[in-house]
């Protein structure tokens, strides 16, 4: 079965479709597919089906990602380990394993380079049908579970963790849609420039130091940052009550920062925790939130 992961936006989401470079984290679950010959493309996920030509946006996503690979149609069966909607990468989680289970069954054996390529414009393709203006770190975090620094135009760059980085993520509120969030900071610009561009700054300035945090394993540093971006984030109008919320209740359980994760609106919030991630989990729990931690693992080696 092909694989692909979701993600988590350290720092940097929305200014990173306006070419600000941002920190991404590959999450250890994502999306799972597998392709099969078929007389007409079709797709299922769970219980949610859909077929070339239905007229449905996953319909069309599959016919944009198999043209963007030459791929005759196939039947895909995909399993996703992750909420929908969320602002974990879902939707490019399932766009890179559909695309590796496409091109697997299509038993050409591509250099590795041409292989990563193929996906990646393939991944794209289907995310766009998503969300007009996709920067591209989606789809650059579901290929490895790793941590990248991506720059629209210019591509991943893995960074070397200095210290293990435990981070606990809850569920702040019902799923956003990533195209209207995106479409509301594109107004704020269109509106505000002068703010919206001194955001930018700020976060472009958060991210190259909280890079040089995550390299030195400097985590109370990188949790400062966090706790700026998301201020930055609220300004931008991207924030919700439950988003402020639920990261006033891991700060006050001893997270070193806590900021929304992805479009913001609603969805995920992620917590850098110091050692031990339970008080968080606990404290959200306690206040009904659905919640879970994951480690990102010290790099053995530079990148
Ligand atoms: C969504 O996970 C991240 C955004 O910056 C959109 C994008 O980069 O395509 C909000």
């Amino acid at each position: 079965m092909a694989r692909a992961f979701g993600k988590v936006i350290l720092l940097g989401e929305h200014a990173v479709v306006y070419g600000v470079p941002a920190l991404a984290l590959g999450l250890d679950r994502g999306a799972r597919a597998e392709a099969s010959p078929a007389e007409r493309a079709s797709i299922r996920i769970g219980e949610h089906c859909a077929e070339a030509g239905d007229g449905s946006e996953l319909g069309r996503a599959l016919v944009a990602l198999l043209e963007a690979l030459g791929a005759p149609p196939l039947a895909l069966h995909v399993e996703l380990e992750l909420p929908p909607g969320a602002g974990l990468g879902a939707s490019a989680a399932l766009g890179v394993a559909t695309a590796r289970a496409a091109l697997d069954r299509l038993g050409t054996a591509p250099e590795p380079g041409d292989y990563a390529a193929r996906v990646s414009v393939a991944a794209d393709a289907w995310e766009r049908v998503y969300h007009g203006n996709p920067s591209g770190i989606d789809t650059a975090a579901a290929s490895e579970p790793v941590c990248l620094l991506f720059t629209r135009g210019e591509g991943a760059e893995r960074v070397r963790v200095g210290r293990a980085m435990p981070l606990v993520i809850a569920l702040a509120g019902p799923p956003a849609s990533t195209r209207s969030m995106v479409e509301s900071v594109a107004r704020l610009r269109d509106r505000r420039p002068e703010i919206v561009s001194k955001a930018f700054e700020g976060i472009r300035a958060l991210v190259t130091n909280a890079r040089l945090c995550i390299e030195v394993g400097d985590l109370p540093g990188l949790g400062k940052l966090m706790d700026l971006n998301q201020m930055l984030l609220s300004g931008l109008m991207v924030s919700t009550e439950g988003i402020e919320n639920a990261c006033e209740i891991a700060r006050s359980a001893g997270a070193l920062g806590a900021k929304l994760t992805g479009a913001g609106g609603g969805g995920a919030v992620v917590a850098l925790a110091d050692i031990d991630p339970d008080p968080v989990l606990e404290a959200w729990r306690a206040a009904g939130l659905s919640c879970f931690s994951a480690v990102v693992p010290a790099s053995e080696r530079g990148p």
